[in-house]
């Protein structure tokens, strides 16, 4: 039966309704998983909160922001916790290294690993390692070792079984897989484009192969592997936001008045349900098409130039003084559904747009309905004539390959 949270519940009662909330959704699945979220008082690391705030299951609770109110740190929602868990597979007696703190994943891992195992908690913020170290000891769990360091660099701590990354990453640092074990697996979310992926990867000799992906979004490294977005404003100001992550950024003078251009469409007769996920298509268009980036627009300034399928992030391409992004059309009403489509901009729109809509079709037609893509993390160096065929995207540590099946 499922528990349901009133006003007065304990934090007990709370615990149990997240655990069951998590269930029923299908995030946990194994059971040692479950009895960890049911043994840790999550509320003990996040004393600002509420008791109902700090067991609400798909809600981060900040702890620390920077001048401009962007999130720096947090205990992680539960929800994206009991995903990477499920994905990391932590095994009683194993030796874990969790990379970003808060003190309670770190109590959950510890619950995983039993008294047998051991677990490391890295943070490159002292605020942040005083709190987490304060609120173990406090909640019965003075075992995690908490460490203060930038967690991409090298550190002597001997190998790892599992080393899970909470905090969203750009690149694989070397010094991670050289501290996982022959066989250990990472568990990181890895930007690809500006999408970003939890994806568990086995260490295989100096590659990563991976295991698992699964949505998900975090704030972003700091330290030496921290990777800014490269930001271009076509009309001047934030109404729309053009984001590009990896090394080649385009000439933001050649995009300026772009979008007040004439606008050409293309329609592809590719639809799609109301509330359907279609998070493989980003994912196929991020790898396939160059001067890929996202495009956002601001609520308050929208003067409805751009229609993007997705207002917060949405697929662009651009080259020179053109672009094009993936759009939506409403095609019925009831069922709803809507049509993808692309939007052209600029001397090249119309190529541009034909590029979208003709990889629209290859998505549909060879990957809509597969498992998605598995990824593979060379190291740098490794030449293109040593890669399998796929996608190829250029890190400054790996070289990670795409292979869609
Ligand atoms: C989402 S929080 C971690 C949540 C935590 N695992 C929990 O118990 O819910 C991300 C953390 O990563 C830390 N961080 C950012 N860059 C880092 C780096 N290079 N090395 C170690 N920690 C880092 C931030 O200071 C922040 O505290």
């Amino acid at each position: 039966m499922t528990t349901v949270p009133s006003p007065g519940s304990t934090a007990e009662e709370l615990r149990r309704a997240m655990v069951d909330h998590l269930r029923a959704e299908g995030t946990i699945r194994k059971e040692r998983v479950a009895n960890a979220f049911l043994a840790v008082p999550r509320h003990a690391f996040a004393p600002e909160v509420s008791l109902a705030e700090a067991y609400e299951p798909v809600q981060a609770l900040v702890t620390k922001r920077d001048e401009n109110g962007l999130a720096l740190s947090s205990v992680s929602a539960a929800q994206i916790q009991a995903l990477m868990l499920e994905q990391a597979d932590v095994r009683p007696g194993m030796r874990v290294e969790e990379i970003g703190s808060g003190g309670y994943n770190a109590a959950l891992i510890a619950e995983l690993v039993g008294s047998e195992g051991d677990v490391v908690t890295v943070d490159i913020d002292p605020f942040v390692t005083d709190r987490a170290a304060k609120f173990l000891d406090g909640a019965g769990y003075s075992r995690v070792t908490v460490v203060l360091a930038d967690g991409s660099e090298p550190v002597d701590g001997g190998l790892f079984d599992r080393i899970i990354v909470t905090v969203g990453a750009w690149d694989l640092p070397s010094a991670w897989t050289d501290r996982l074990a022959e066989g250990g697996t990472i568990t990181v979310p890895l930007r690809m484009r500006g999408l970003t992926r939890s994806i568990t990867f086995r260490r295989d000799g100096d590659r990563l192969v991976s295991v698992s992906a699964e949505v998900c979004g975090f704030v972003k490294m700091q330290g030496a592997a921290a990777h800014d977005e490269f930001l271009v404003l076509p009309r001047g100001t934030a109404e729309v936001g053009l984001r590009f992550d990896e090394l080649d950024r385009p000439d933001t003078g050649a995009l300026t008045g772009v979008l007040e251009t004439p606008r050409v469409e293309r329609w592809t007769d590719v639809t799609v349900g109301n509330r359907e996920p279609f998070d493989s298509l980003y994912l196929w268009l991020a790898g396939v098409l160059p001067g890929f980036g996202l495009m956002s627009v601001d609520q308050e300034l929208d003067t409805k130039t751009v229609a993007p399928a997705n207002k917060m992030a949405c697929p662009v391409i651009v080259e020179g003084d053109s672009l094009a992004y993936l759009a939506l059309r409403k095609i019925s009403e009831d069922p709803l559904r809507f049509e993808f489509g692309a939007h052209g901009f600029g001397p090249g729109a119309d190529r541009l747009a034909d590029l979208i809509a003709e990889q629209v079709g290859v998505w549909t037609r060879e990957h809509r309905a597969g498992d998605g893509p598995t990824f593979t993390a060379y190291p740098a160096g490794t030449a293109d004539d040593q890669l399998p065929d796929g996608q190829v995207i250029d890190k400054k540590d790996v070289r990670i390959l795409i292979s869609w099946p």
